[in-house]
């Protein structure tokens, strides 16, 4: 197991299809999901020479939070789906290598066992329920389990059309439930029908179609957290989400999984960065697989990334121990990439390095 690619095939091989098809896939042609990649394999690296790079320092803050590593944890729905240590083993294996995991409100854990698991920062991504007292139920409970800032995503007023899901007939296994959407009232997925998963009909009973910026000021009054907003592609929507209270921007179109043919999130990055003026920290995350992708996304001004399907890939080979796995080999990885490209720490990381012409 040299690289990621490697965790994906072994992933893949131990995982039943329609599982394996929810986690890999993306919506309708996965356009957005091949191209996330391939903007990064785009890019090429100016680096540096002539440097003494004998040692080097990855760590960095997020929020203030201090990180052994620019490389973070995204919200990712479901891990009992990939291996039975669930969401408390992705926890350990964050704690474990210092670095900032985000528990989904979709997860088959409830959001106070995942802190408990692994006591310390950690975020809680939120979706918002049509039910707001719900939400607020949900919101509340996330600040008094001690988690430090919540995850909005915008991105998904609806779900995307995962037509792989569909077409297994995708939903949770009998065994497994989600507890954080039991205070909205529907713990149990549904039954997919011909034409959506069992997912898709989980968000059209309980998710609210209607987010707006106001919903931002709303979850931070209501938590006293910093908000952080995902999936924003444009820099006009940066501006207004910070201008309503976003502490930072997750630039993301949720890893190909919503809108098809949505623009690559490392594409959007830099017109995302441009707009806010560092008025709020900007992260961005799809199709980061390696430590160069690393290096070109803190060169276009992320502070940090985050990782979605290859903490699933070490779960799914290896649990809590393939987690760990994963995010030391994406350490060892940036690491090398920091040494050869003629940079001691992040700070170093500039625009420069990276050719934005080819
Ligand atoms: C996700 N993502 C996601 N995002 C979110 O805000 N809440 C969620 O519950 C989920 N669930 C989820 C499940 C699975 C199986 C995947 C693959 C993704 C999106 C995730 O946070 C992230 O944006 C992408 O996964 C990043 O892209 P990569 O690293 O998977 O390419
Ligand atoms: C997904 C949702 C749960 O991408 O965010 O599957």
């Amino acid at each position: 197991m040299l690289t990621l690619f490697d965790y994906e095939r072994e992933a893949e091989s131990r995982l039943p299809p329609a599982h394996w098809g929810y986690i890999a896939g993306g919506a309708n042609d996965e356009i957005t999901l091949r191209a996330n990649r391939a903007a990064f394999d785009r890019l090429a690296i100016r680096y540096r020479t002539m440097v003494d790079v004998s040692v080097r320092d990855l760590r960095t803050r997020v929020l203030g939070q201090s990180v052994s590593m620019p490389v973070l944890i995204a919200p990712t729905a479901m891990h009992k789906l990939a291996h039975p240590d669930g969401e408390c083993g992705t926890a350990r294996a964050a704690r474990a290598a210092g670095t900032l995991m985000t528990a989904s409100t979709t997860a088959t854990t409830r959001l106070a066992d995942v802190i408990a698991a692994a006591p310390g920062p950690m975020w809680f991504q939120l979706y918002l329920y049509q039910d707001r007292a719900r939400t607020r139920e949900l919101i509340e409970e996330a600040a008094r389990c001690g988690y430090r800032g919540l995850m909005l995503t915008v991105d998904a007023p609806v779900l995307g059309r995962r037509e792989r899901d569909i077409r297994l007939g995708f939903t949770l296994p009998p065994d497994l439930m989600l507890p954080n959407a039991a205070i909205a009232g529907m713990g149990r997925v549904p039954d997919a029908s011909a034409e959506a998963s069992g997912l898709m009909l989980h968000f059209r009973h309980l998710h609210d179609a209607a987010i707006t910026p106001r919903d931002i000021e709303w979850v931070r009054d209501v938590s006293g957290l910093p908000v952080i907003v995902k999936g924003i592609v444009r820099g006009d929507d940066a501006v207004r989400a910070a201008a309503h209270g976003a502490s930072a921007i997750v630039v993301s179109n949720h890893g190909g999984r919503q809108l098809d043919s949505a623009i690559p999130s490392i594409v959007a990055l830099p017109e995302v960065v441009r707009a806010l003026e560092d008025r709020a920290e900007v992260y961005v995350d799809g199709g980061v697989r390696r430590g160069t992708d690393v290096i070109k996304a803190l060169a276009l001004g992320a502070r940090a990334v985050f990782l979605g399907r290859p903490i699933l890939w070490g779960l799914a080979v290896n649990g809590e121990a393939g987690v760990r796995e994963v995010l030391e080999l994406m350490r060892a990885e940036v690491d090398l990439a920091m040494a050869l490209s003629g940079v001691r720490c992040v700070a170093e990381i500039t625009g420069d390095l990276v050719n934005r012409e080819s």
